[in-house]
């Protein structure tokens, strides 16, 4: 016997349509595993007439949102339109009147996820969001549910396929930035406005939520240090190569005895580091406790059929649980906490200087390191004439650190340039 769940979109693009797609012309499959007959009631879009590939039934369609929210035969509403408003009143207004919401918006969830939650408590619904982060890899449920237990010390991952793409065809072709960008907007892997893949903040986002349900504490989005790709180079690139690192955007978030810190930035990864190979539009995530070691989790990082995997896993639980009668499963219970200060977070550092080619430039270089209490780690020269470029990798150090010494290198009559400063991520001291 299958029991029947109304669902509401709101939204049928590139996500929407995937799972739409799955829920009116595979509903059989999902009816002989689950026992759940999931009926689509109301799909809510800007143009109606717009050309989607599927054939959504025309009565389904309306260009007003608050219509799928408000009719009463729809028990669970999904949010796949994206952005911050109108979603977040639409969410919020579905919880309010009891229907459980699926929702794939990492923005909103960074930006109003603890309230949005929270109302969901108070009415008694479920708010899932597994889509959200990683695509179609499952991370938010082993998060919040199987590793409930454990005292999370770590959460790093690439969590943004478009500029992992973006990186790997600079590294593998050695093709400027500019130019695959161009062409990642062309085959549609990065949005026509791309600043929020590229400059960083849509990993902030799912930075931030990783961290919150990590460490228990909310942290939200726009609290998390973040820097893009646009600076980076293939000069350094290839710098980076020789000196056996290749460049990611990594989402960093750290729980240690001197607070949470949540960050997003490029970083120089060793060749032989796992991350390192994760290729194209690829996510992978490293989950670290004491107990459980190390846990990765990797896969499609994006794209509408893989979440739409993800939604539909969230829209089966939240109708299991309304049929069932159940309150919702866990409760994910936030502190308020407070970030640690960027400036003294750690790294090790990259840099590449052109300094002027004699004797003596190198002890005055390290002098000013010294001075600052950053150790180097490695050195390498490659001389042009009147004029050298330096590399250095440095050991762990703060970056405000950091930045006093490229202050005082900046100052040096023998630098002429301080080209370029990255962090070097290693599991290595
Ligand atoms: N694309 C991915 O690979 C991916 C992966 C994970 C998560 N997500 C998240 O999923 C969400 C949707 O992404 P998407 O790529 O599917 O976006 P999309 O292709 O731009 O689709 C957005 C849909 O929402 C509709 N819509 C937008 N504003 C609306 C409004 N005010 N009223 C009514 N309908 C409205 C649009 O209608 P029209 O079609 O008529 O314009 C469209 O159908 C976003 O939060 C995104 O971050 C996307």
């Amino acid at each position: 016997m299958t029991m029947q769940v109304g669902v509401g979109l709101l939204g049928a693009g590139t996500v929407g349509g995937a799972l739409i797609h799955r829920l009116i012309f595979e509903s059989e499959a999902v009816a002989a595993k689950t026992g759940l007959e999931l009926v689509v009631k109301g799909v809510a879009v800007r143009d109606k007439d717009k050309d989607r590939g599927i054939d959504i039934p025309a009565h389904l369609l309306t260009d007003r949102p608050f219509e799928v929210v408000d009719n009463p035969d729809v028990g669970i509403v999904v949010e796949v339109m994206g952005g911050l408003d109108p979603a977040g009143e639409l969410v919020k207004r579905a919880l309010e009147s009891g229907k459980a919401v699926v929702t794939a918006n990492k923005e909103l969830m960074a930006a109003r996820g603890r309230e949005l939650l929270e109302v969901a408590e108070a009415a008694g619904v479920s708010l899932l969001f597994e889509a959200a982060v990683g695509g179609g890899i499952p991370i938010i449920r082993p998060l919040s549910e199987s590793l409930a237990g454990e005292r999370i010390t770590s959460v790093v991952g690439i969590v943004n396929g478009t500029t992992n793409y973006i990186l790997t065809r600079m590294v593998e072709e050695g093709a400027p930035y500019e130019e695959v960008l161009a062409e990642a907007q062309r085959l549609g892997y990065a949005e026509a406005d791309p600043v929020a893949d590229v400059g960083g903040g849509d990993a902030a986002s799912k930075a931030a939520i990783l961290a919150s349900l990590a460490f228990g504490t909310w942290v939200d989005g726009d609290r998390v240090f973040r820097e893009g790709i646009e600076d980076l180079r293939l000069v350094d690139i290839d710098f980076a190569r020789r000196l056996g690192y290749t460049p990611k955007l990594l989402a960093i978030a750290e729980d240690s005895e001197e607070g949470i810190a949540v960050r997003v930035h490029p970083a120089l990864v060793p060749l032989d580091h796992p991350l390192a190979s994760v290729r194209g539009a690829t996510n992978a995530v490293f989950v670290s406790g004491p107990s459980i070691g190390e846990l990765l989790f990797t896969g499609p990082g994006a794209g509408g059929e893989p979440t739409a995997t993800a939604l539909l896993g969230d829209v089966i639980m939240s109708a299991r649980e309304r049929l069932a009668g159940t309150q919702v499963r866990s409760r994910i219970r936030f502190a308020s906490g407070c970030l640690r200060d960027p400036a003294g977070v750690t790294a090790k550092w990259f840099l590449r200087l052109t300094v002027a080619d004699r004797p003596g430039v190198l002890a005055r270089i390290a002098a000013v390191f010294g001075r600052h209490q950053v150790s180097i780690k490695s050195v390498w020269q490659e001389g042009r004439g009147d004029v050298a470029t330096l590399l250095l990798v440095t050991h762990e150090s703060p970056e405000q650190n950091l930045s006093a010494s490229v202050a005082g290198l900046s100052a040096l009559d023998v630098v002429s340039e301080v080209a370029t400063v990255l962090r070097v991520h290693s599991d290595e001291p």
